[in-house]
Formats: structure tokens, C-alpha cells, sequence
């Protein structure tokens, strides 16, 4: 059974080679490529390495050495329809019937490809005839150098819708195969068959192999050639329609040198059109792509990952800094949200309002646009700004509407992982926003500042903090030191409301742990002595010991032992639950991931009280 050259390179395509060779070996990441130990021979460091890139497997120690299907065919020891086979169900693609129609077919296409380049090359040599000195100072006033405009093979097409024709007749062409190649449209007329594109600069769409699979077209303006018909205004630019080589919306403008550029670790860039593409190129930013015509689509949009290959895909996406700039840009943010994955996503440059990165380039310079690419807007960021811009969020309907509006964002969000991030930052930030963080006593932390700061309100004061506790617990130790044996490990923990008082908790401690047999009257000269004498004066009162017999020093010296560790299980068992109430609160309100966290735990600490 013969397997066409056009079903392998459709395997090739859908299968990643370092995913099922990775099943067999173990590889890690190294740079643009994956290493491994050698399946094909015995050995300890591994010099066998793993290119998704181009496709291959390479052993520097033995020099085996194939793609996908040769790996199969030797590992698996598989003949090679089998090895087919095997990669096809891998791949999900259905596996070809043999007939004589399909090897046609296969030959049809090889034959299209060639009509695409003789018809490319016909358009360059076009460009540089005399006739068209006009055409080709347009382009090279717009800047472009004629080493620009023979790396991208840009041309000119003739008035004359019958000159392709003819031109490629001589090569052995048939009108049928330039129909269906997309560069010649049947007549209405019953007349002959007539170019497609006619009297345009022409932009040859050249895939990552260098074929030429299409063409985009610019007419010249009025003031070179004035338009041949006054009742109709043709548009700026038409592109190829689909055909068997070319599906629109899974190529991108400028693959070749842009594959290259992110190979090299050059940030990917999309832009809008065909001269943006170029001028970055020739401005050396070599990293641009443009969709034609429409949309960046899914498949362009897996294609831009596919193509970086380190282990964060985000490329830039440009925008006009206009209204219609950011609209584009909120539509092609909600496409993306179903494929996001971890490590996959995409950012966002929004250039000066009637700005495209050709005029910038040219007019400014590479510097110019690089300032943007460098530090573009996050996925997330945008998401946010788009909620949040021009809002001033004072009612509360108006807060949850930009939460529910968020939540239906991130529900759009299909990898489990990446949504649970999403939610957890976009409600840290309404958190930030709308409720800023509260200083408060016994448990909480200092808490990082957020830098989505422009929205939020003034603090409200501090909350209440219960002081009387620390102190009786404070004052029954120093009245008491020889519960200390007993007491020590919930003293210790016992968090102290003020740094003054916690000091004071670690002097008491560091006494009696070099004393344990120190007298109160010893213990509280060593205090002063240390200079807390305000704060003894503050503790050692009446004003406490009304809250807490036991902390006087008149107590029941066999009863203090007892009743302060009920008392500090209780101090605790009430701060945690006053805690919990806050938090829950704010849990409720806000519901944080960090949130959630702090109360998950809180509560873990009463049940673990046995509470
Ligand atoms: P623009 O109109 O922004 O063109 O269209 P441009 O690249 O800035 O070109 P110049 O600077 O005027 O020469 C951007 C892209 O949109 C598509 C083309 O792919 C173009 O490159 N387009 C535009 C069309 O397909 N048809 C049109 O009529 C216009
Ligand atoms: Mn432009």
C-alpha cells in the first residue's frame, strides 16, 4: 500500500515526537531541545537528543537518527505500515484507502506548487520591469530596501488579466490547474479565464517550507494609477481564496523567517497586516506574523505556541491603541480563554492610536517598537482593565456586576489548572479592590501590597484588639512563675498583641528557662531591670486581676496551674473564633483563594483543640 508524502507530513504534524518518544525514554528539557539516555545503544550519559522543532531524534553517541515514523518503525521494531498505523490512531487521523485517485491527487498537489512559484517568480520579474518603475518606487518609498523586496519576493501583477495566462501556458500549465490554484478566475462572460490579481503589489503567503500557497494583493494609490473604473472603488488589499494548498485560517503571513526568529529566543509578534510583517523584518525585529485578512483564529493561535519552543508561549499580540484597537483585542481574548494551558498564553501591545508597527518602525525606528513588545499587557491584566476601566464602582450592584462579569470570563477558561489560577488572582485582586486589607490581632501577618492599587479605597481603622487577655496571662506567669514547667508550651505560643508585650513574654521565658526554680520577687527585679517597669505597672493591677483571679498574686497557689491553662484555651478558643467570624466574613465576601486558606486553617485549629 503506498502512503502519500501528504498523510506522513500530516502525522508528523499531529503527533509531538519528544511526547512519544518521551514515553519510551526519559528526557529533559534542554533549551530547544529535549536529552535522553540512547535507546538505540547501552549508556550512561545521554547524548541522544530530541528536536520538535525540525521534527527529528539524534544520537551523538551512536548516530541513530530519524523522525517520528523511523523511531517507531526501530523502537517498536515495527515494518513501516505498521509503524504508520500506530501513529495514525495516535494521531486520530484516519488511514488513507489505497487508490490510484489519492497518488493523483498527491501529484496534483506537487504540480500546484510549482504553478505558485513560477507565478511568484513571474510577478517579482514583473515588478522590476520598466514599465513599472512606479510600482516599484511605491515600495521602495515606503522604505522597504530591494533586498527586503526580494527576501519576501514581493511583485507586481499586470493590468492585463490575460498575461499570468499566457505566462504560464508556455510552462506547461493548464487554465484549470490556475483556477484551482487561485490565481486565475473563470469568466462570467464565457471569454476566457482572467487573473485574479491584476495591477496590485503582490505579497506571495509563503508557508514554513517555502512554498508559496497564496498571494495577497495592494492596489497602488489613485495618485500612481488612477482607477480604471470610477463606479466602483476596488478594496486596498484581496488575498487568495482557499484552495488545496491554502486554508486561511491556519497560516499566518511570514512563517519562515518568524519560525526561525522564535527558534533563536526572539520574541513572536502578531500584526495586522502583510507591511507590518515586513517592515519589522527588515527593522530586524524578524519575530512577526500577520493573519490575513480575518481574525486571529484558533489554529493560528496554536500554531504561535507550537512555534516557541520554550516552556512559556506567550507571544505579542499588537494592537491599534484605538477604540476599534481594543475591541479586536477584547474579541481575540475571548477566543483565546477555551485554549489556554499551562505555560500557554498570549499578551498584548497596544500601540500609539493610528499607529501600525510599519508607520512606528519607519517613522521612529526598531527602538520604537521594541519599548511596546517589551513590556506588553498580560492576559490576565487586560481581562482585569477591560472590567475595570472607566468604572468607578461606588454601589455595591455595580461591584457585583464586575464580579459576575469576571466569573463568566474565567468560566470560559477550559484547563482546569489555568482556570483555578485565573479565579484565584482575579478574586485577590476584587479583594484588593474592594476590600482592602485590615490590620488585625492575634494571627494575622503583615500582607503584601497588591500593585492593582489605583482602585482602592482608604483603610478602614483597625479592629478592636482584645488586650486583657495577654495581659492576665502575662501577669499570672510573673505572680506565679512556677506554673512556668506546666504552663511553658502554651505560653510560648500564646501571641502577644503588641510587640512591647511580646518582648516582655520573651524576657519572662529566657529567666525562667535559665531558672526554673525563680522567685516572683527575683523574676520581676530582673524584669525591671531589663526596663519594663512601665509595662509591669500596666499588668501587675487590679484592672487585670478582676478578669482573672488566678493572675493575682493572692491566689490559690495550688489552683493557678489549672485555671490558667483553662483560661489560655479559652483566650485562644475566643480569638479564633472571633477570627473565624472576621474571616468568614470576608471569606463570604470576597471569597480568596488566600482566603479560604486562612479559615481552612483556623477551623483545623479548633478541631484540632478537640473543640
Ligand atoms: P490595513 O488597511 O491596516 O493595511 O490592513 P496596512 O498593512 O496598514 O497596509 P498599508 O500600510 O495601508 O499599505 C491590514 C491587513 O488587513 C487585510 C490585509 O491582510 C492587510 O494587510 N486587508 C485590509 C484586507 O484583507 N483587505 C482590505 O481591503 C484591507
Ligand atoms: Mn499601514
Amino acid at each position: 500500500m503506498a502512503i502519500s508524502p501528504q498523510f506522513l507530513d500530516e502525522i508528523r504534524n499531529h503527533v509531538t515526537l519528544s511526547e512519544i518518544i518521551g514515553r519510551k525514554v526519559k528526557l529533559t528539557r534542554a533549551g530547544r531541545e529535549y536529552k535522553g539516555c540512547c535507546p538505540f545503544h547501552h549508556e550512561k550519559t545521554p547524548s541522544f537528543t530530541v528536536n520538535d522543532d525540525k521534527g527529528f531524534y539524534h544520537c551523538f553517541g551512536c548516530g541513530a537518527h530519524g523522525d517520528v515514523i523511523k523511531f517507531i518503525i526501530e523502537h517498536e521494531n515495527l515494518p513501516f505500515i505498521d509503524a504508520v498505523k500506530v501513529l495514525a490512531a495516535e494521531a486520530g487521523l484516519q488511514m488513507p484507502e489505497f487508490n490510484p485517485q489519492e497518488a493523483k491527487k498527491a501529484k496534483k498537489q506537487k504540480d500546484l506548487y510549482e504553478l505558485m512559484d513560477e507565478a511568484a517568480d513571474f510577478f517579482e520579474r514583473y515588478l522590476f520591469d520598466p514599465r513599472n518603475r512606479d510600482a516599484l518606487s511605491y515600495i521602495t518609498d515606503r522604505g522597504f530596501s530591494i533586498e527586503t523586496i526580494k527576501t519576501f519576493r514581493l511583485g507586481f501583477s499586470p493590468e492585463d488579466g490575460q498575461e499570468l495566462r499566457k505566462y504560464l501556458e508556455g510552462k506547461g500549465y493548464t487554465s484549470k490547474d490556475m483556477i484551482e490554484a487561485g490565481v486565475l478566475k473563470p469568466s462570467t462572460r464565457g471569454t476566457e479565464p482572467y487573473a485574479f490579481f491584476r495591477g496590485r503589489v503582490m505579497f506571495p503567503v509563503i508557508d514554513r517550507r517555502n512554498r508559496v500557497v497564496a498571494f495577497g494583493g495592494r492596489i497602488l494609490p489613485e495618485h500612481i494609477r488612477p482607477p480604471t473604473r470610477s463606479d466602483f472603488e476596488p478594496p486596498k488589499y484581496i488575498n487568495s481564496s482557499e484552495t488545496a494548498l491554502f486554508r486561511k485560517g491556519h497560516m499566518l503571513y511570514g512563517e519562515p523567517q518568524a519560525r526561525r526568529a522564535a527558534a533563536d529566543g526572539q520574541t513572536v509578534l502578531v500584526v495586522e497586516g502583510y507591511m507590518d510583517v515586513i517592515a519589522c523584518a527588515q527593522a530586524g525585529i524578524n519575530g512577526a506574523l500577520a493573519p490575513m485578512g480575518t481574525a486571529l483564529t484558533s489554529e493560528q493561535i496554536l500554531a504561535l505556541w507550537k512555534m516557541i519552543p520554550s516552556d512559556e508561549s506567550v507571544p505579542v499580540l499588537c494592537f491599534d491603541g484605538d477604540n476599534a484597537g481594543k475591541r479586536a483585542a477584547q474579541r481575540v481574548a475571548e477566543n483565546i480563554l477555551p485554549l489556554l494551558e499551562p505555560g500557554k498564553s498570549v499578551s498584548f501591545a497596544f500601540l500609539p492610536e493610528g499607529e501600525d508597527p510599519d508607520s512606528l518602525v519607519q517613522k521612529n525606528g526598531a527602538a520604537a517598537l521594541k519599548r511596546f513588545l517589551d513590556r506588553p499587557t498580560s492576559l490576565i491584566e487586560f481581562i482585569w482593565q477591560n472590567q475595570m476601566q472607566g468604572r468607578d464602582f461606588k454601589t455595591p450592584e455595580s461591584r457585583a456586576g464586575v464580579v459576575k462579569a469576571l466569573n463568566n470570563t474565567i468560566d470560559k477558561i477550559a484547563n482546569r489548572d489555568v482556570q483555578v489560577h485565573y479565579r484565584t488572582l482575579l478574586k485577590q485582586k476584587i479583594s484588593e479592590t474592594f476590600f482592602p486589607p485590615r490590620q488585625s490581632g492575634f494571627y494575622d501577618k503583615d500582607r503584601q501590597k497588591s500593585k492593582f492599587s489605583s482602585l482602592k479605597p482608604p483603610r478602614p481603622p483597625s479592629t478592636q484588639i482584645n488586650t486583657i487577655a495577654p495581659k492576665v496571662i502575662l501577669a499570672a506567669m510573673i505572680n506565679h512563675p512556677h506554673i512556668f514547667e506546666r504552663a511553658e508550651e502554651y505560653f510560648v505560643n500564646m501571641a502577644m498583641p503588641h510587640p512591647d508585650y511580646e518582648h516582655l513574654k520573651s524576657t519572662i521565658i529566657m529567666n525562667l528557662n535559665e531558672n526554673p526554680d525563680m522567685s516572683r520577687d527575683k523574676l520581676l527585679e530582673s524584669l525591671k531591670n531589663s526596663g519594663f517597669s512601665q509595662e509591669i505597672g500596666d499588668i501587675l493591677n487590679e484592672s487585670v486581676y478582676v478578669h482573672a483571679s488566678f493572675s493575682s498574686p493572692r491566689a490559690n497557689e495550688e489552683e493557678v496551674a489549672e485555671k490558667f491553662l483553662a483560661y489560655v484555651n479559652d483566650a485562644n478558643e475566643a480569638e479564633l473564633e472571633r477570627e473565624i467570624k472576621g474571616r468568614w466574613k470576608k471569606a463570604y465576601l470576597d471569597s480568596s483563594e488566600e482566603e479560604e486558606t486562612k479559615l481552612r486553617h483556623l477551623i483545623s485549629m479548633k478541631t484540632a483543640e478537640g473543640y
